[in-house]
């Protein structure tokens, strides 16, 4: 089939605005979007900016706006979508566009650096490894689905409105190390975490979960970290 492509075009370095450019390819209803695109540079324009890496849903690094709503273009085929062979290409919102479809995401990873994303056990004398027990790994297993992808902070309106808000993912990330049994710092997390730009910045629109490619409740783990806050306030 006929595909037509509205993708949208910018280099700074040379453009002084924006604008859309359209190609025409012929496309598998079974092709990915990243096959279209990559069949577009490959084929019709090598200037064509844009990330991929693994082509599997694995990487993150091809989030982009797809017919206005976030995706990964690896993860989506044509036949997925409901304009037939018309698709609208766009980078992420939220961030700088460096060039075309390809955005800056440093203000994302200095989010996620904020929240120390690593585990911190404590001393251990016992000579043998720390032990997680299966129920404990269960519950933080949907945060080990993450891929980085950008998409929920992008998609998140109250980082629109307040650029220091730490957003959804890094939000997530904490999540993950708080409720992780072998952590010995949950409560140095927890302080740091409570404050408007933290875990109060999410307003519970759901918006994050909404768009995650890997299908993560995302809003329901900042509400575990919400109650674990309150429950620590409480001296619970
Ligand atoms: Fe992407 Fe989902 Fe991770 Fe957000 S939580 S960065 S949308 S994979
Ligand atoms: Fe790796 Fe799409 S290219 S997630």
């Amino acid at each position: 089939m006929q595909c037509h492509f509205t993708v949208y075009r910018f280099d700074p370095a040379a453009d002084e605005k924006p604008h859309y450019q359209e190609y025409e390819i012929a496309a598998e209803p079974t092709d990915k979007i990243l096959d279209c695109l990559n069949k577009i540079r490959w084929e019709q324009d090598p200037t064509l900016a844009f990330r991929s890496s693994c082509a599997h849903g694995i990487c993150g690094s091809d989030a982009l706006m797809i017919n206005g709503r976030t995706e990964l273009a690896c993860q989506k085929l044509v036949r997925d979508f409901k304009s037939g062979n018309n698709f609208v290409i766009e980078p992420l919102p939220l961030f700088d566009v460096v060039k075309d479809l390809i955005v800056d995401l440093e203000p994302f990873f200095e989010k996620y650096r904020q929240v120390q994303p690593y585990l911190k056990p404590g001393k251990n004398t016992s000579g043998k490894e720390f032990i997680q027990e299966a129920e404990n790994q269960e519950f933080i297993e949907p945060a080990l689905r993450c891929i980085l992808c950008a998409s929920c902070t992008a998609g998140c309106p109250i980082n629109r409105a307040n650029p220091d808000y730490l957003g959804p993912a890094a939000l997530l990330r904490a999540f993950r190390y708080i409720f992780d049994s072998r952590d010995s710092t949950t409560e140095h997390r927890l302080e740091k975490i409570d404050a408007d730009d933290g875990v109060w910045g999410c307003k519970t629109m759901w918006w994050c979960t909404e768009v995650c490619p890997k299908e993560i409740p995302i809003t329901k783990c900042l509400g575990q970290i919400k109650r674990a806050v309150m429950q620590k306030k409480k001296g619970g």
